[in-house]
């Protein structure tokens, strides 16, 4: 067992200095997560460093590719191989080659799931509702077009959020660490069990010694531990979410750039589409995580 684990609630000095490591020279605005890249198929080497030196700090990076609205599904996929991930998680609705096309969709498969709508999504990471032995670690959004108005993101590194958390009241974090915290209800449809519940952990660690966070604000597809300390832990992250924290930062991605991360917290406000041009992103989900070393 790695004795240096500062996600172990009685190691308070490798917490400590990892906290203070995490802080020291973190991002202070959006615009500090952003890396601008020449060619997404072939990143040069400082250009790689920029992001993967950001996705070190902050668990994130916003690359501003020259592509602008060209669909070419190589061009999120070719960026996030060289950042070390290939792995694709084949999700429901997903296209056929994994990445998901998120866009207004009104077919029968895809209309009954948020993403495919124009509706603001709350604060979650990717595939919570998925097994443990398949979560997402890396996400990647990439823009194709943006809506005519609307469909900002929000982002919170989780590690940040655990920080927060675990300095207001480290039994918050014991709580969600629980492998039982949290149970995502089976999703039925007439009848037919797509998915059965999924029970485990708000927190935990990954196999490689990244924190992994595994969460949806949205209150009907989430069933809560029925303790005291699940119910305090849960509303402080939720303060914490609905806050002005000086950590959450909001951007709108623009033709051309993707927001690449270890599957941090975000968010997504509504949108109004144009009609002609509407709202499209490549979303694409991981089961490796970046590498970071
Ligand atoms: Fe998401």
């Amino acid at each position: 067992m790695n004795t240096n684990n500062p996600f172990d609630l009685n190691n308070i000095s490798a917490y400590e200095s990892w906290k203070q490591e995490k802080l020291k020279g973190y991002p202070t605005k959006a615009e500090d997560l952003i890396v601008e890249i020449n060619n997404p198929h072939h990143l040069t080497f400082v250009e790689k460093q920029a992001i993967t030196k950001l996705c070190k700090k902050a668990n994130m990076a916003v690359y501003i590719s020259k592509m602008g609205d060209d669909s070419d599904k190589k061009i999120p996929f070719d960026i996030a191989k060289q950042l070390g991930i290939s792995q694709l998680n084949k999700n429901m609705g997903a296209d056929d080659d994994g990445i998901t096309a998120l866009q207004v969709n009104n077919d029968p498969l895809h209309k009954r799931y948020i993403p495919y709508t124009n509706h603001g999504i709350h604060w979650h990471t990717d595939g919570y509702y998925n097994t443990p032995e398949q979560q997402i670690n890396a996400l990647n959004l990439h823009c194709v077009r943006p809506a005519k108005e609307g469909g900002e993101n929000a982002v919170m590194d989780h590690d940040i959020a655990y920080i927060q958390l675990r300095d207001e009241d480290p039994e918050h974090i014991k709580a969600l660490m629980q492998m039982d915290a949290m149970t995502i209800p089976a999703n039925v449809v007439d009848g037919e069990i797509l998915r059965p519940d999924r029970v485990g952990p708000v927190f935990s660690v990954r196999d490689n010694g990244q924190l992994h966070m595994r969460y949806t604000a949205r209150a009907r597809n989430v069933i809560w531990k029925d303790d005291v300390a699940t119910k305090n832990a849960v509303t402080a992250l939720d303060n914490l979410l609905t806050s002005d924290n000086k950590y959450i930062y909001r951007l709108t991605l623009q033709p051309g750039w993707g927001l690449i991360s270890n599957n941090v917290l975000h968010d997504r406000s509504g949108f109004t589409d144009d009609e002609k041009n509407p709202r499209l992103l490549y979303r694409s989900r991981y089961y490796d995580s970046l590498v970071l070393d």
